[in-house]
């Protein structure tokens, strides 16, 4: 494990905006800086980087927190790795605690791993070039598919000589451990004996998107009923087929680019399109994709295009990949290649304009994709045209996004002819099942009674949810400072009477929020925000104060993330210029102090309000209960609320 020391250190000496900015270009803007979010795909810039408060904020994708959580999110480093990444920038030793030993042995493994992978896909290159079996089986049969020499070195083929054990041997007395060559599965060990598991195979090496090579695939060249065509490496300490896509280190700066990516089933569609000058295309390489491969894709772009081989059995097979793309939030084409053909081939015999109009032409959305796959089977029978717009609606369900998932209901509704009232009755049935809601129906829909119930509601728990916020954001920002708050306090006036007078007392922002709501018993609903206040006042009631830098590396990944955006809403409006249409208006004139008392007193009302409400309701409901008592409850409420109303209005 990593010392306490070492992670102390690393987060002193990292800055946030340093290490953020070897990824994204990054602005000065005011006291932050600001650039494009390397999460989604935008025009205007709203990644914003604190290097007061040592945090990053992504508006679009809405992540953000410190310095680590940016490399685990970006990189895809876990914590360690992430702590290790600093302090490499940062030229600070790590010091190491107890299993030390144990731990850096697994490091050397895979690093020595690496370097056998390595090797040997140097290697195969040599023996597929240079020598005389090489030539004359593995280089004629990449020639016979229309691989040129240019495209051969590209992706580095190789071949594996048919004999038991040459590479292994080779490997052996260059030094390499019979260990790391087994557990790279290129060597299969037996007892005393050990042997090439890619015997007699043209090899494509398999690399990271870095390009580091982590497996291999081997095509068989002879007919055999009994051997598999591809045999894969295995699973391994540095091989995830679920998480590898092939060709991605050739394809990544193609794929943004384009802004789109192709993705094919097989090794050699991906290098015949490149051939033919398409670069952005990867491979899933025969196994059925997974989220894993598709975040990889979504790194670089929103859009992917699938193309299938023209037969319909396989294509079953795979659509569930589009829901797993579409749940990813990202847009995604199919294409079927005709009858017979897969990427490759097609690719082989058509010129590349032939190609790009093709992929042009044929790409749909899954919409028309399903529909064009399962219309004919579907159309004159009313059960199977159920199950299929069921399918269609469900793969609209996995969409993240409301508005796209209107327009596709629109367009299932156009090509499959049915309202889309019951597309949205559908499409609401299943996402509740799922505990989700979706776009909002047709107000024609439903009555207005209905629609304007809903619609308060909401309101209301939005205002709540603001208010409680807003006080979790002056704590956090403000807490410490000493403001000037103005009090209504019962004082003896000169007739000897009792009476309510304003009176000024000096007092910490979180000393004024604490007290008045703990007066109320005011408990916050939001469950997080309850959870950060706890923390924030216990802080800030500790000697020293609370420094929010060390706060929000205590916090887990969801309370850091929530604490983080609350520190950054500041900038999101200075960012976007808006001007907020509730009642904080006015925020940024006012003095903390009446911010702070404004907030309580709408936090106070919103609740009596609730109170007020929740009684009526109530009285509607229980007609056998006396309601004399809850309506005398009620009056006090109202003149509560009076009030309280009155001390806002001359507070704002
Ligand atoms: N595959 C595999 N093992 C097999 C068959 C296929 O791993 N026994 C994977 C390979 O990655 C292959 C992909 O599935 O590239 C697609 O399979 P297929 O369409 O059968 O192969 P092609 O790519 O068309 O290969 P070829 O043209 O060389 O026959
Ligand atoms: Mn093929």
């Amino acid at each position: 494990m990593i010392s306490k020391n070492t992670i102390d250190q690393v987060f002193e000496t990292s800055r946030v905006e340093e290490v953020l900015g070897d990824f994204v270009q990054l602005k000065k803007s005011g006291s932050n800086y600001k650039g494009l979010s390397p999460f989604t795909d935008e025009r205007s810039p709203s990644f914003m980087v604190s290097p007061v408060k040592q945090i990053w904020k992504d508006f679009s994708s809405g992540k953000g927190g410190n310095v680590v959580a940016f490399l685990m999110e970006h990189e895809h480093f876990t914590y360690p790795e992430a702590i290790k990444y600093l302090a490499k920038k940062y030229n600070i030793e790590i010091e190491e605690t107890e299993q030390s030993d144990e731990q850096k042995q697994h490091a050397d493994e895979r690093e020595s791993m690496y370097l056998v992978s390595e090797f040997a896909s140097e290697y195969f290159q040599k023996i597929l070039l240079k020598s005389e079996q090489g030539k004359a089986i593995g280089l004629s049969y990449f020639k016979e598919r229309g691989f040129t020499p240019e495209t051969i070195e590209k992706f580095d083929l190789g071949y594996c000589l048919d004999e038991w054990d040459a590479f292994t041997s080779e490997a052996i007395r260059k030094g390499y451990q019979l260990d790391y060559l087994e557990k790279t599965g290129l060597s299969i060990v037996k007892g005393e004996r050990q042997f090439d598991r890619f015997k007699g195979r043209v090899m494509f090496p398999i690399h990271s998107m870095s390009g580091r090579v982590l497996g291999f695939g081997g095509r068989i060249l002879i007919n055999d009923k009994k051997a598999a065509k591809y045999l894969n490496s295995p699973e391994s300490e540095i091989y995830h087929k679920s998480k590898v896509l092939y060709g991605i280190s050739h394809a990544k700066q193609a794929i943004a680019k384009e802004d789109n990516c192709f993705l094919v089933e097989g090794y050699t569609d991906v290098i015949q399109f490149h051939q033919s000058g398409i670069e952005n295309v990867v491979s899933s390489s025969g196994t059925s994709l997974t989220s894993e491969q598709i975040r990889l894709i979504n790194r670089l772009t929103k859009n992917i295009t699938v193309l299938f081989d023209g037969d319909a059995a396989g294509m079953r097979a795979s659509i569930r990949g589009i829901d797993l793309i579409l749940e990813q939030g990202m847009n995604v084409k199919i294409c079927v290649f005709p009858d017979g053909e897969d990427p490759d081939s097609f690719a082989r015999k058509n010129s590349q304009d032939e190609l790009r109009e093709y992929l042009q032409e044929n790409a749909k959305d899954f919409i028309e994709f399903k529909a064009s796959l399962l219309y004919e089977d579907a159309k004159n029978d009313p059960v199977k045209r159920a199950n299929l717009i069921h399918d269609m609606v469900s793969s609209i369900a996995k969409i993240p996004n409301q508005i796209q998932q209107e327009v596709y209901i629109q367009e299932c509704s156009r090509i499959m002819d049915i309202s889309e009232q019951v597309l949205f009755s559908t499409l609401t049935q299943l996402l509740a099942k799922e505990g989700k809601t979706g776009p909002a129906q047709p107000a024609k829909s439903k009555s207005f009674e209905v629609v304007r119930n809903t619609e308060t509601s909401k309101v209301k728990v939005d205002e709540l949810f603001e208010l409680e916020r807003k006080i979790i954001s002056l704590l956090l920002l403000y807490g410490t400072v000493e403001e000037e708050f103005e009090d209504m306090v019962l004082k003896e006036n000169d007739k000897g009477e009792l009476v309510l007078e304003p009176e000024i007392q000096k007092a910490k922002v979180f000393e004024k929020i604490f007290l008045d709501l703990q007066e109320d018993e005011v408990a916050f609903t939001n469950e997080l925000f309850r959870e950060i206040y706890a923390r924030v006042i216990a802080g800030l009631n500790q000697e020293g104060g609370l420094s929010l830098e060390i706060f929000i590396n205590q916090l887990d990944s969801e309370l850091s993330a929530e604490v983080t955006t609350i520190l950054m809403e500041e900038e999101q409006y200075s960012l976007h210029d808006w001007e907020r249409m509730d009642i904080f208006v006015k925020a940024k004139d006012t003095t903390i102090g009446r911010l702070v008392n404004e907030t309580i007193l709408a936090l106070r009302r919103f609740l009596i309000t609730q109170k007020i409400e929740e009684l009526s309701q109530k009285i509607k409901n229980s007609p056998e209960v006396d309601s004399k008592e809850m309506l005398e409850d009620i009056m006090d409420y109202l003149t509560l609320k009076k009030v309280l109303s009155n001390k806002l209005n001359r507070v704002m």
